[in-house]
């Protein structure tokens, strides 16, 4: 269970690795290129940064993989408070993403520079977590919790359905992670850039974007 526990906690990572990655390349596209970027999808980008690691991934690791860790030893207990401060920035930098990406909108010629700022911090500050918790915490995890916990944990984190790995994932969610993949690969993403416009220009060729979450 200890396994399976830690590869569902290592596969949401990757996830949310993928999805910030796909979202800078959006940015930095839009920024080289001047084109006027799919904003439906950039609201999709970022509901999903909002709802899954601060209401589902995080709260998870707060509630039972901290918490369990806190019960068995307090060799751990820096590092946890460490990791719950950055939970916390990450829903300050997620309430930026959402402000300057509605500004972003609302004004192309100004709102970019703000935007690619607030996405550098949200992205930076989520991947350094990330890696400090495979690095530092699930080693400190894998020593000191019981099969027991590893139950729990695996369990509480089975109910998240991290969309880009469960078969019967949100059609939306789907069509999501395979146009962010999409956009990670240098192929696809001559591809998906046939769809887009130059900034200023009529919305004829804007793409469909696979997520209606953000609408
Ligand atoms: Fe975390
Ligand atoms: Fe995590």
């Amino acid at each position: 269970m200890f396994n399976s526990a830690w590869n569902m906690i290592c596969d949401e990572h990757r996830s949310l690795a993928a999805v910030v990655q796909g979202l800078r390349h959006l940015v930095e596209e839009c920024r080289r290129d001047s084109t006027t970027p799919d904003f439906k999808l950039l609201r999709a980008i970022v509901f999903y940064l909002d709802e899954f690691p601060q209401k589902l991934h995080h709260p998870k690791e707060d509630a039972y993989l901290f918490a369990r860790l806190m019960d068995r030893t307090r060799a751990a207990d820096g590092l946890i408070a460490e990791l719950r401060e950055q939970h916390a920035s990450g829903s300050r930098y997620v309430e930026a993403l959402h402000a300057t990406l509605a500004a972003f909108e609302a004004n192309e010629a100004k709102g970019l520079d703000a935007f690619s700022v607030a996405v550098d911090r949200f992205a930076d500050d989520i991947l350094r977590h990330m890696a400090l918790e495979e690095s530092a915490l699930l080693p400190l995890a894998s020593r000191h919790l019981t099969g027991a916990d590893w139950v729990e944990i695996g369990a509480a984190f089975g109910e998240n359905g991290d969309p880009r790995f469960v078969a019967d994932a949100d059609q939306a969610y789907a069509d999501l992670f395979r146009r962010l993949v999409n956009l990670a690969s240098p192929t696809a993403t001559d591809a998906a850039g046939a769809g887009k416009k130059r900034r200023g220009r009529p919305d004829e060729s804007r793409p469909t974007p696979g997520g209606h979450a953000a609408d």
